[in-house]
């Protein structure tokens, strides 16, 4: 079903640009302080209160004032025109409108020079699939939108794509990684992490990894598993991803300095292939959907990744937050390109202006706040 997964990740790695512009130096803003006391799904050693609200139980409310930028004003639309929707001919709008609400408490909107000022001198990296680029991108455009006349260059080097705004000395890189663990001759090496030198240093990771071990038929890329010297033809591919955060858990319990690096993991996000999990049976897919599901549960259950993250994140000596979008996403059946992508049906990504928008909110606000 996620046969799409690819595209964009391709797209990106094809692009190599490099724009500036000059603008005098932007006044420093004070970020505003915001109450404590949100659960920020922090696994391990507890870094920010736990009994106040749940930033990722809430509901879409329709919002005028949003999105948070025109796509077709982000010069990086152009890197993935597939998920500027709108620029493909999707003729509803409301979807672009939707804010998230959280239950319990009140989150200030995105401020992006705020996040540059705050991250100076600092290097954001999201490491992982195709949805890790959406929220890339969708962070490029919402940085690009706060300070339209300050230079920037883009370059990419492999599957590294590297955003910096010099005059904050900030970079936002996206490093193409679908598995975090080595694919070597169609091995999946669980026990083997890949590109994990470029993360040391990093002061801000995002990971993610899950569609990628959702692969099957012509789609899926390897045809056995290897722990150690032991190959296994067959294995329950939630028990190889379980094995795979392993190893990615271990590496960041043991070389992250969590006095200087933040970590994050990108929880799963909702596919909507199957109208019966938002109580319309007779629907096949996302296309046509021009609103999320009202109100803050999901009738489908959650994708299976969603448990197996949770255990292997409760069980990280050092801290790494949960970006548990698992919920907002199900509620977003609306959100995908549907056919107003590049080619076919995505139902897995994300239109931008769109819901990614909201993880880089998310994420924001718990950078802020802790
Ligand atoms: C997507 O759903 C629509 C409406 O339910 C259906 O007509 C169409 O055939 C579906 N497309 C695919 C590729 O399944």
């Amino acid at each position: 079903m996620n046969v799409r997964i690819f595209s964009l990740g391709q797209l990106l790695a094809g692009l190599i640009m490099f724009l500036s512009s000059s603008a005098s130096s932007p006044p420093h803003d004070r970020l505003k302080p915001q109450s404590t006391g949100r659960n920020f799904h922090d696994h391990g050693q507890q870094e920010s209160p736990t009994n106040g609200c749940d930033l990722f139980e809430g509901s879409w409310v329709f919002d005028s004032s949003y999105p948070l930028y025109d796509a077709s004003q982000c010069p990086f639309a152009a890197a993935a025109s597939a998920l500027n929707c709108q620029k493909n001919g999707r003729p509803d709008h409301a979807y672009l409108h939707y804010r998230w609400q959280p239950t319990a408490c009140q989150i200030s909107r995105f401020d992006g020079r705020g996040f540059l000022e705050r991250m100076r001198g600092k290097r954001v990296m999201f490491v992982g699939d195709s949805l890790s680029a959406n929220q890339w991108q969708s962070l490029a455009c919402m940085l690009h939108a706060a300070v339209p006349n300050a230079p920037y260059a883009l370059g990419s080097r492999g599957p590294l794509t590297t955003l910096s705004f010099p005059e904050f000395g900030v970079s936002v890189m996206f490093l193409k990684n679908g598995f975090l663990v080595s694919l070597i001759d169609r091995t999946l090496k669980l026990d083997t992490l890949s590109s994990s030198g470029m993360w040391m240093g990093v002061d801000v990771l995002i990971f993610n990894t899950y569609h990628w071990w959702l692969h099957t038929e012509r789609f899926r890329t390897w045809d056995s598993y290897q722990i150690g010297n032991q190959i296994f033809k067959d294995m329950d591919v939630m028990e190889a991803y379980r094995i795979a955060l392993t190893t990615w858990a271990n590496w960041v319990d043991s070389n992250v300095d969590s006095t200087k690096t933040r970590v994050f993991f990108q929880g799963i996000s909702a596919s909507h292939y199957h109208g019966t999990e938002w109580n319309e049976p007779n629907v096949q897919n996302c296309s046509g959907q021009t609103g999320p599901v009202e109100g803050s549960t999901y009738p489908g259950n959650k994708p299976p990744g969603d448990a197996v993250v949770k255990g292997v994140l409760s069980s990280m000596k050092k801290p790494a937050v949960l970006l548990d979008i698992a919920l907002l996403t199900q509620l977003r059946k609306d959100g995908h390109p549907s056919t107003y992508a590049d080619v076919g049906l995505d139902c897995s990504h994300w239109c931008l202006a769109g819901v990614p928008d909201t993880w880089n909110q998310l994420l924001y606000t718990i950078l802020v706040e802790s």
